[in-house]
């Protein structure tokens, strides 16, 4: 694992920015796998600055998300399919079929699962996967637990996501139970992995996953497993490394 630490989340965005820059310069059609979430916002938000200085083109650029709540459809607020659009693709001139988020009120869960797998195998495979980590160490929506699953899912969300989550909406009782999320395989097959982290409450999750054994009981703690991944750190997520 490549580690970068960087001092503060302004440049933690721009670091990781710089890394969305020089990708899709190398080549047009890179596949990016994105998170939602408050970390990547930051990054968003420099890359939507670059794109109107006439810096990145992603006319040719083609994303898949990580996962979405299931039972919200594209148009709520608290979706991610919403989020993606509102603070991101709307800004950037991305061809809407070049956009690939799960379908959270899809009628046939298993179908859409397996048709996420296989897009993500047709479009080439994801070359750059960015990330986030739940304060549980979780990566997408893949949560602690004795056995993980691989390939993209329906999975129940934890509690402590529930409670984490709820900063997002008006009421806990409206932070759905359940999400579609990539497996970790799915991640694990991207080319290459930058987990952004920032701030104090990620300190302990961000230890484990550099220096922890690997157990599925702390999702990214199987990204040491991968070949290519950075972690870009501040000072405060770094605090315990
Ligand atoms: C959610 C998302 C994750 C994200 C995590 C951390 O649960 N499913 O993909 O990484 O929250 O979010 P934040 O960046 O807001 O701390």
């Amino acid at each position: 694992m490549n580690i970068i630490k960087v001092k503060n989340y302004k440049e933690l965005s721009m670091q990781a920015a710089g890394i969305v820059a020089a990708q899709i310069s190398r080549k047009k059609n890179t596949v990016l796998g994105l998170p939602t979430g408050q970390t990547p916002l930051g990054m968003y938000q420099e890359l939507i600055k670059r794109f109107r200085k006439g810096e990145i083109d992603f006319s040719q650029v083609i994303t898949f998300n990580l996962d979405e709540y299931y039972g919200l459809s594209p148009e709520h607020p608290q979706s991610y399919n919403y989020y993606m659009w509102q603070t991101f693709f709307n800004n950037i001139n991305i061809k809407k079929e070049n956009v690939f988020i799960p379908d959270g009120v899809t009628k046939d869960v298993q179908k859409e699962c397996r048709y996420y797998e296989s897009l993500i195998e047709k479009k080439g495979g994801i070359d750059l996967q960015f990330l986030g980590i739940g304060d549980n160490g979780h990566i997408g929506f893949n949560e602690p637990a004795i056995a993980l699953n691989s390939k993209t899912h329906l999975v129940n969300l934890s509690q402590a996501t529930i409670e984490a989550n709820s900063r997002f909406f008006n009421d806990i009782e409206d932070v759905p139970r359940k999400a579609l999320t990539m497996g970790m395989g799915t991640i694990m097959k991207a080319k290459q992995i930058i987990l952004l982290a920032s701030g104090m409450k990620k300190a302990p999750a961000i230890a484990k996953t550099i220096n922890g054994k690997v157990n599925t009981e702390v999702p990214a703690s199987l990204l040491q497993l991968h070949r290519d991944v950075t972690i870009i750190v501040d000072k405060d997520a770094a605090r315990d490394v």
